[in-house]
């Protein structure tokens, strides 16, 4: 692999920073080396010249901001063909929409199909590591894998159990569930960059049997994920507490089971009472904020703030096909704007922070990407004005670098994203 430099503004964080105000990185004029495909430094132009530029290709990005590759904590590749289907709400769109799609992925043909699709467009808006839906289907999870390990890409999936309130052909069995997941544990988890996480697809499909059949995984292969949906509507909060009576709340089912830890990560959390935040928080366990999911199908506003306060460590998330871009920029501003009606709005750089390391936290891949550390690896985008006449005009007036940021995590989308690359080689251009 060649020793490579890629020269333009450079912007990362190394913290949160609502927490750490040392956390913002910003060179205007600043250089990744890479070697092997991981970061060796980051340093600034003026620095850079001589034998240091001579033993690599150079490659300039002049008017345009890198900064580390999106993690979208919380995706379903099996809805990419659903995206904008309309219903009057979470459930409605689960069987008159969801259901009917993903039982499609019995075959494998066509779960194939999709997970190629998937994977450009994730390509194409600058994502390089998400936490992956697939279905019930042990085939739609093995070629999600393979075809991320075909494209050498640091990707978290795991086959859904779901063993009720489903059709039937979207149902698996305890018994099979399980053993479906150990075979793909054995078989991808920490195969190249791949990771596994045990998927129960809410409380709701799962038996008692089936919560209790992953709490025996979870013990079992100590450092895999647990990734499932809280608290996203009332009304599958009051169906859920229905299904499992006699537990105070939502949370205190899967804490029942023993799903609740510094290895769970929960998809929505909008709903959630204070008892409930406090009890995430002392676990350790993620919150993945999914704000256009959540204005589609009018489940409610997230409060990413309170919960950031609470403790509770947070990441950004599209929810495709509920989401409705697969754009991480397009989700930054949606979270922006419910910031705006609930709480306190994010600030741009608290923003990006969702989109990379807190993604990479929350999946708990950060010793590997979500920042331009030395020894990560070089997962990275360039975002540029694209085709905005407005974007170009903004850019070459601003001098200021929080303003610029803001601007694309406001008004950006797939249109400004000129490249993106994982471990240090080129996986889309939108100009070739
Ligand atoms: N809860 C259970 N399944 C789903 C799903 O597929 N999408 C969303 N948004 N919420 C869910
Ligand atoms: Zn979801």
């Amino acid at each position: 692999m060649e020793n490579i430099a890629v020269r333009g503004s450079i912007f990362y964080t190394t913290d949160d920073p609502s927490k750490n105000s040392n956390a913002v990185n910003y060179l205007e004029d600043g250089v990744l080396l890479i070697e092997n495909g991981r970061i060796q430094d980051v340093l600034d132009g003026d620095r850079f010249g001589g034998d240091m530029a001579a033993s690599r290709r150079v490659f300039e990005y002049p008017n345009c901001l890198i900064c580390p590759g999106f993690i979208d904590s919380h995706v379903h590749f099996a809805q990419t063909r659903i995206m904008a289907s309309p219903a009057s709400g979470l459930l409605e769109w689960l069987e008159r929409h969801t259901f009917p799609e993903e039982m499609r992925f019995a075959d494998a043909a066509y779960a194939t199909q999709v997970a190629s699709e998937f994977l450009d467009l994730t390509a194409r808006n600058g994502t390089t590591s998400a936490l992956v839906y697939p279905t019930v289907h042990y085939g739609s999870t093995d070629c999600f894998f393979e075809q991320s390990a075909n494209r050498g890409l640091r990707m978290v999936c795991g086959k859904v159990l779901m063993d009720r309130n489903a059709p039937e052909g979207l149902c698996d069995t305890v018994e099979d569930g399980t053993q479906d997941t150990e075979r793909l544990i054995k078989k991808w988890h920490g195969t190249g960059r791949l990771t596994y996480a045990i998927t129960p697809r809410f409380a709701g499909t799962s038996t008692p049997e089936q919560l209790a059949s992953c709490r025996m995984l979870l013990e079992q292969y100590p450092d895999v994920l647990l990734h499932t949906h809280l608290s996203e509507t009332h009304e599958e909060i009051e169906w859920t507490l229905g299904l499992f009576p006699g537990f105070e709340d939502y949370l205190a089912v899967y804490e029942h089971y023993g799903l609740v830890s510094e290895r769970s990560v929960f998809a929505h959390c909008i709903h959630l009472s204070e008892h409930e935040c406090q009890r995430m928080s002392d676990a350790g366990a993620s919150a993945l904020l999914c704000p256009t999911s959540n204005l589609f199908l009018g489940s409610g506003l997230v409060h990413a703030r309170r919960l950031a306060e609470k403790g509770i460590a947070t990441a950004l998330a599209t929810d495709v096909g509920g989401g409705t871009s697969f754009s991480m920029l397009q989700t930054m501003q949606d979270l922006y704007k419910v910031g705006q009606l609930v709480d306190e709005a994010l600030s741009a750089a608290e923003l990006f922070y969702l989109a990379t390391l807190g993604g990479a936290r929350a999946l708990q891949i950060d010793q590997f990407v979500g920042s331009f550390e030395s020894g990560k690896e070089a997962d990275f985008v360039i975002l540029d004005a694209g085709n905005s006449g407005y974007m170009n005009q903004r850019l070459a007036n601003s001098r200021d670098f929080e303003d610029q940021l803001f601007l694309f995590a406001l008004t950006g989308n797939d249109s400004n994203v000129r490249e993106t690359w994982s471990m240090g080689e080129k996986i889309y251009s939108r100009d070739e």
